[in-house]
């Protein structure tokens, strides 16, 4: 049961400032562009990173208006309630190792909503990130290949902080949810954001030092997905069967009813006993 909600402070906006006081970072955030609206964090960013902008570089917006979701869907983004934006990667290296990056990613995501607020967030593979079985949270991440090298890497990252459910379009509000009705009060946005750089790059420390087995392993410990009945939809077409495991690359493994095992490197999950089918 949902507690009511207190309005406990007024919203707070999102300072340069009170940003850069508070973060413990050494090179998340270091470069930082803070916009009050743009179109999409990930298209500014992308577009910054193929001028060269350095690695870590972070494009934060108030609002958006032309958020963008995975496999083609957009993404809500008013102003003053939730946290966008979009982090430019220079990862040495191998596109096969990009999906592996998406899941560390979520992890960090989904350590920062605990840490901050001790709710348990969990994660639905590929990276959504769930707070009793509704999505708070989503990861966009968008790469350019050059020679058959990552030449940098976009991290976009949407985050439903102080946003009140009933304002989300009928076919959302039973699968979305956001911190603030999850826990019935408002959140600071700055706290969060900073808490959250601070854990995606020890996460992106991990991922670039560390065996694969290991990002997977964090991964595993909070995946919601892994051990159960779903339902994955590619454009087309959709399969059932159970999750059984995540390959080093990332990719979810699902044994289909008669025995057959299925590789995706993309796709919609749905957790076929997951208590509200967290779709979007
Ligand atoms: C998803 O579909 O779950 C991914 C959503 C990603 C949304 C974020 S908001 C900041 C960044 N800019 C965008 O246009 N999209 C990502």
């Amino acid at each position: 049961m949902i507690p009511p909600l207190s309005q406990t402070c007024p919203p707070q906006p999102l300072g340069l400032e009170a940003i850069r006081s508070g973060l413990r970072t050494e090179r998340l955030g270091r470069t930082l562009h803070l916009y009050d609206r743009i179109e999409s964090t990930n298209t500014t960013a992308l577009a910054l990173a193929e001028q060269g902008a350095p690695e870590g570089t972070v494009i934060l917006a108030d609002s958006q208006t032309q958020g963008r979701g995975r496999m083609g869907r957009s993404w809500i983004s008013p102003p003053n309630l939730n946290l966008y934006f979009s982090v430019v990667f220079r990862p040495n290296g191998d596109p096969s190792r990009v999906g592996l990056w998406s899941l560390a990613a979520a992890v960090a995501a989904a350590r920062t909503i605990e840490q901050v607020t001790a709710l348990p967030a969990r994660l639905k593979w590929p990276n959504d990130i769930l707070v009793h079985s509704r999505k708070v949270s989503g990861l966009l991440l968008e790469s350019a290949i050059q020679s058959g090298r990552v030449k940098h890497l976009v991290l976009g990252i949407g985050l439903n902080v102080n946003l009140a459910r009933n304002v989300l379009p009928d076919s959302l509000r039973n699968s979305v949810t956001s911190l603030r009705e999850e826990l019935g009060r408002d959140l600071d946005r700055v706290e969060l954001f900073q808490r959250l750089l601070e854990q995606l790059e020890n996460q992106y420390q991990s991922f670039q030092t560390e065996p694969p087995y290991k990002v997977l392993e964090s991964y595993t410990a909070l995946s919601d997905t892994l051990g159960q009945s779903v339902t994955v939809q590619v454009p087309d077409r959709e399969w059932t069967g159970q999750a059984i495991g995540i390959t080093p690359a990332g990719d979810l493994i699902v044994q289909r009813p008669d025995g057959q095992q299925t590789v995706f490197r993309s796709g919609d999950v749905v957790h076929v006993r997951g208590t509200h089918a967290a779709r979007d």
